[in-house]
């Protein structure tokens, strides 16, 4: 009999038609995002389910849903799934990893740049039909080339960023990370480690990569943001949450740093209402991912994983591979 499995949201035909191949497929083709009761139904009688960030897999969903054997997140972060309960109850958890970090990266760049060089800020001053003449100092901004990049998290993502201004702009490269690179990948992207204190000091440019945990929860906030320079930016294309957007927004408002550049929020899709008001910080929906290259790799690979972890396969991607062994 043909398993059945919940692609939680709408994803490319071409992903859709993959799975129906093995499974029964129940789809979502209004995109809606579903509440926690309304992702406990659909999950009865579901072997699987193809997720993104915006579902959270908990104990009580887990427990509410027996039959799940496998959760296939279209992301590489995945602080919506317990992975714990998970793995307590043998249920395969699955995440995208490599495929979007050139992307991310990217994004991150860009997103620092144009916080850096006030692009929002002065696209909308154009728009609004306020510019009369050219000034010495309008929308004068910090330059990126030659500046210093502090790197918080230097996972993939974050090695590809420091690639990128190392090679491309001859930015000098701090980092700071749970543990240090090794010394030939540290010279590979031209980073150096300091102190997460000297890391906030020196930055010019601070682009914030880190995994969100318990432990990184508001590592950011209005203590960490007094460290840093006057004239500095922050980038965030990690997660909401690792960054305190109330002391964020205050930070801005007084100018105690320039600018920020941020692509996630804490409660998103909601945004902190002080935020939304601030001239000095560019605003994006969560997109750092989002090429149509790269969401197709994320969606295929997920597809793999979920395909894989219910016919016997083995998963490309697996994040609690323990349970696979068990079975
Ligand atoms: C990821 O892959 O974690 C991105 O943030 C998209 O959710």
């Amino acid at each position: 009999m043909r398993k059945h499995v919940l692609v939680a949201r709408r994803v490319f035909d071409s992903v859709t038609t993959r799975l129906a191949a093995h499974f029964e497929v129940e789809g979502n083709a209004e995109d809606r995002v579903f509440s926690k009761v309304e992702l406990i139904a659909k999950l009865q009688g579901k072997a699987g389910a193809f997720i993104t960030g915006s579902e959270r897999i908990d104990a009580e969903v887990l427990a509410a849903c027996p039959e799940l054997r496998a959760v296939c997140n279209m992301a590489v972060g995945y602080n919506n799934i317990d992975l714990a309960a998970c793995t307590a109850r043998g249920v395969l958890a699955t995440n995208t990893p490599d495929v979007l970090t050139e992307t991310t990266a990217d994004f991150g760049f860009a997103l620092m740049m144009a916080t850096a060089r006030r692009m929002a800020e002065s696209e909308h001053f154009l728009r609004r039909g306020e510019w009369t003449k050219w000034s010495v100092d309008m929308f004068i901004g910090s330059d990126i080339h030659g500046a210093t990049l502090a790197i918080l998290g230097m996972g993939r993502i974050g090695r590809a960023i420091a690639r990128r201004g190392h090679l491309g702009f001859g930015m000098p490269v701090i980092y700071h990370n749970r543990s240090r690179l090794a010394p030939e990948l540290e010279a590979e992207v031209g980073a150096r480690y300091v102190s997460k204190d000297e890391l906030l000091k020196q930055a010019d440019h601070l682009v914030i990569v880190l995994p969100y945990s318990a432990e990184s929860h508001h590592s950011i906030g209005a203590a960490e943001l007094a460290l840093m320079k006057p004239e500095a930016t922050l980038t965030n294309v990690a997660r909401g949450g690792i960054v305190d957007d109330a002391a964020l927004a205050e930070a801005l408002r007084e100018r105690r740093i320039a600018a920020a550049g941020l692509d996630v929020f804490e409660g998103e899709p909601r945004v902190h209402p002080d935020l939304l008001s601030l001239p000095n910080v560019v605003l994006t929906p969560h997109i750092a991912s989002a090429t149509v290259k790269t969401r197709l790799a994320m969606a295929d690979l997920a597809a793999d994983n979920l395909i894989a972890a219910l016919t016997g396969g083995v998963p490309p991607t697996p994040l609690n591979p323990e349970v696979l062994a068990a079975r």
